[in-house]
C-alpha cells in the first residue's frame, strides 16, 4: 500500500505539535497493517485524539482570548536590549549652561553642524541633477543600483584591494553598514572585539542581537595604537569578528602600514575575519596617509565599511556601503547572500543620493577635501597648543578624523569624582559641552570636536583652561604626571 491517500492532510499541520501526532498515527497504521478492521480502530483511535487535542486547543484559545480582554503591549526584547551608551550618559548628565556664557557645543560629530563646513557646489548640484531627471524615484535593487555600485568599486579599488560591482552593497549610512557586517557574521551568543576607546554603535547593535562584545586596549602614550598582546588575549573560540576603526572616533588616531599588517597578523593566526570601520577614511592630516587595511591582507577576509558622510560632509544623506575583499574567498556564497539578504530588510538605500554618486565620487575636486582637513588640522593644532599648557590635562594629538581625546589627571582635579562630574561642571560654569570619556569606554578622559569655527576653537579651549585653573587642586605637578605627560605628547605638533 501507497502512503500517498494518507500524506496529505497532516502535512497541513507538520509544523506543529499536534499535526506532527496526526501524521505519525496515519502513517503508522499504512506502513504496519493491512486488516481493514484493525485500520478502522486505528483511525477511530486518531479521530479521538484529534478531536481531543482541538478540545484543549479550544479550551486553551478561550482562556488566552479572556487574558486578552486587557492592553498589555512590551517592547520587544530587541528594542530593549538597544541601547546607545551616548545617549543613556548624556540624559542622564545635568546640562545646565551658565546664562552669562554662550553655549558652545563641542560634543557633536556632525561637522556640518556650525556651517562652516558644507558640501562643495560639484556635490550638491550631482543631488539636484539626480532629482530632476525623476530616473531615480523607483525601489532600486536592495543592494543597489549597478552603476551606483559601479562608482563606489571603481572609487574604492585599489591594486592590492581589487573590487568588482559585485563586491559593493550600498547601505543606509555607515552605521547601517556596521550593522550589516555584525549581523551578517555573528550569532547570538557568539562574541566581536571592539577598540576601547570605540565608538559606541558596535555595542549597540551587538548587545541588541545578545553578541557579547569584548574590548582590546587602545594605547593613548602609542598614538592610540593597538595593544596588539591585548587584543590576540582577548580571541577565543566564540569571537567571530574583530572591528577595526581607522582613522578613529573619538581618538583621531591613524594606523601605520606596518601597525595595520600587525592587526592582520593578528585576525590571520586566530582567522577571524575583519569588519573595518573606515568611515572617516582619507580624513588624515598633511603628513600622514591612510591604507585601507584591506590593501595589506592576503587571506584575512575583510568587511569595509564607509560612505560619504564625514569625508563629503554629508551625515543627513544617509549614504554608506560595505566593500567584500575576500581573496581567498573565504566567505564564499554563503556570507554573500547573507549580506544580500540582509539588505532586504529596509528595501535598499536612498536611490536619490545613490543615482548622484557616481557625479559626486568622481566630481568632487581634491582642493574640497584638502580644505576641510586643513581646517581640522588647523583646530587640533590651536586646540593642542592651548590644552597642552593647561595643568592637569593631557591632549593627546590627533592625526586625522575630526576629534581630539583630553586625559584629565585625577590628582589634579580632586573635587571631581570622574569625567561626567567634571564635563557637567564645565558646562554650568563655562557653557562648553564635551563629551565624557565614558561615552566611549574610557573614563577620565573628554573628547572635542574639531570642526567648530576656529574663534570658537580658541574660545572653548580658553575657557577650559580658565576652569581647569579654577578647579586646580594641586601646587605642582606630579613627576609621574610629567612623565605621563610626555609620554602622550609625543606625536609632533604639525601646523
Ligand atoms: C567611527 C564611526 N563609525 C560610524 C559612524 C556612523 O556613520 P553614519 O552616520 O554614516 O551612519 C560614525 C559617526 O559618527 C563614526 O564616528
Amino acid at each position: 500500500m501507497t502512503r500517498s491517500g494518507f500524506e496529505l492532510t497532516p502535512c497541513n499541520y507538520a509544523t506543529t505539535m499536534r499535526g506532527i501526532f496526526c501524521q505519525a498515527d496515519l502513517t503508522c497504521i499504512t506502513s504496519s497493517a493491512d486488516s481493514k478492521s484493525i485500520k478502522t480502530i486505528f483511525i477511530s483511535l486518531t479521530r479521538i485524539c484529534f478531536f481531543s487535542i482541538e478540545s484543549v486547543y479550544f479550551l486553551l484559545g478561550f482562556v488566552s482570548m479572556k487574558t486578552k480582554r486587557s492592553w498589555n503591549v512590551k517592547p520587544s526584547k530587541f528594542a530593549v536590549n538597544t541601547v546607545n551608551p551616548i545617549r543613556s550618559i548624556v540624559d542622564n548628565l545635568h546640562i545646565n549652561p551658565n546664562a552669562a556664557k554662550s553655549v558652545i557645543s563641542l560634543s557633536i560629530g556632525d561637522p556640518t553642524t556650525f556651517g562652516n563646513l558644507q558640501p562643495c557646489p560639484e556635490i550638491t548640484s550631482a543631488i539636484v541633477e539626480s532629482v530632476t531627471s525623476a530616473e531615480y524615484n523607483g525601489y532600486a535593487p536592495s543592494t543597489g543600483y549597478r552603476k551606483s555600485r559601479e562608482a563606489v568599486a571603481e572609487y574604492a579599488f585599489r591594486p592590492d584591494a581589487p573590487l568588482e560591482p559585485e563586491d559593493v552593497i550600498l547601505t543606509s549610512g555607515c552605521s547601517h553598514a556596521l550593522e550589516m557586517c555584525i549581523l551578517g557574521l555573528v550569532n547570538p551568543g557568539q562574541n566581536i572585539l571592539i577598540p576601547r576607546p570605540g565608538f559606541s554603535i558596535y555595542k549597540t547593535i551587538a548587545q541588541s542581537m545578545e553578541i557579547e562584545t569584548k574590548s582590546y586596549d587602545l594605547l593613548p602614550n602609542l598614538g592610540w595604537q593597538v595593544d596588539l598582546a591585548h587584543m590576540e588575549s582577548q580571541i577565543d573560540s566564540q569571537t567571530a569578528a574583530i572591528v577595526i576603526n581607522n582613522p578613529s572616533n573619538p581618538c583621531g588616531s591613524v594606523f601605520s602600514k606596518r601597525h595595520l599588517k600587525a592587526i592582520v597578523e593578528v585576525a590571520n593566526r586566530n582567522c577571524v575575519p575583519i569588519i573595518a570601520d573606515e568611515i572617516y577614511e582619507d580624513f588624515v592630516f598633511r603628513g600622514e596617509e591612510f591604507h585601507p587595511i584591506a590593501t595589506l591582507s592576503t587571506h584575512v577576509p575583510i568587511l569595509s565599511c564607509g560612505g560619504l558622510t564625514k569625508k563629503f560632509l554629508v551625515p543627513g544623506w544617509r549614504m554608506g556601503w560595505v566593500l567584500i575583499h575576500d581573496r581567498q574567498n573565504i566567505f564564499g556564497k554563503e556570507i554573500r547572500s547573507g549580506l544580500q539578504a540582509l539588505s532586504q530588510r529596509i528595501i535598499g538605500s536612498n536611490t536619490i543620493v545613490q543615482g548622484a554618486l557616481p557625479s559626486i565620487l568622481q566630481d568632487t575636486p581634491e582642493t574640497f577635501f584638502e580644505d576641510n582637513i586643513e581646517t581640522v588640522q588647523r583646530n587640533a593644532v590651536l586646540a593642542y597648543s592651548i590644552l597642552n599648557d593647561v595643568p592637569g590635562l593631557c591632549p593627546v594629538m590627533p592625526k586625522g578624523a575630526m576629534y581630539m581625546m583630553v586625559g584629565i589627571q585625577k590628582t589634579s582635579f580632586s573635587q571631581f569624582k570622574h569625567d561626567m562630574d567634571f564635563v557637567e561642571c564645565l558646562m554650568s560654569e563655562q557653557s562648553v559641552f564635551c563629551l565624557p570619556g565614558r561615552c566611549f569606554d574610557y573614563p577620565n578622559y573628554f573628547r572635542i570636536v574639531l570642526t567648530v569655527p576656529e574663534p570658537l576653537m580658541v574660545e572653548a579651549c580658553e575657557r577650559i583652561k580658565e576652569f581647569c585653573t579654577n578647579h586646580y587642586t594641586l601646587d605642582t605637578p606630579t613627576s609621574s604626571f610629567n612623565t605621563e605627560m610626555l609620554l602622550k605628547n609625543q606625536m609632533p605638533l604639525q601646523v
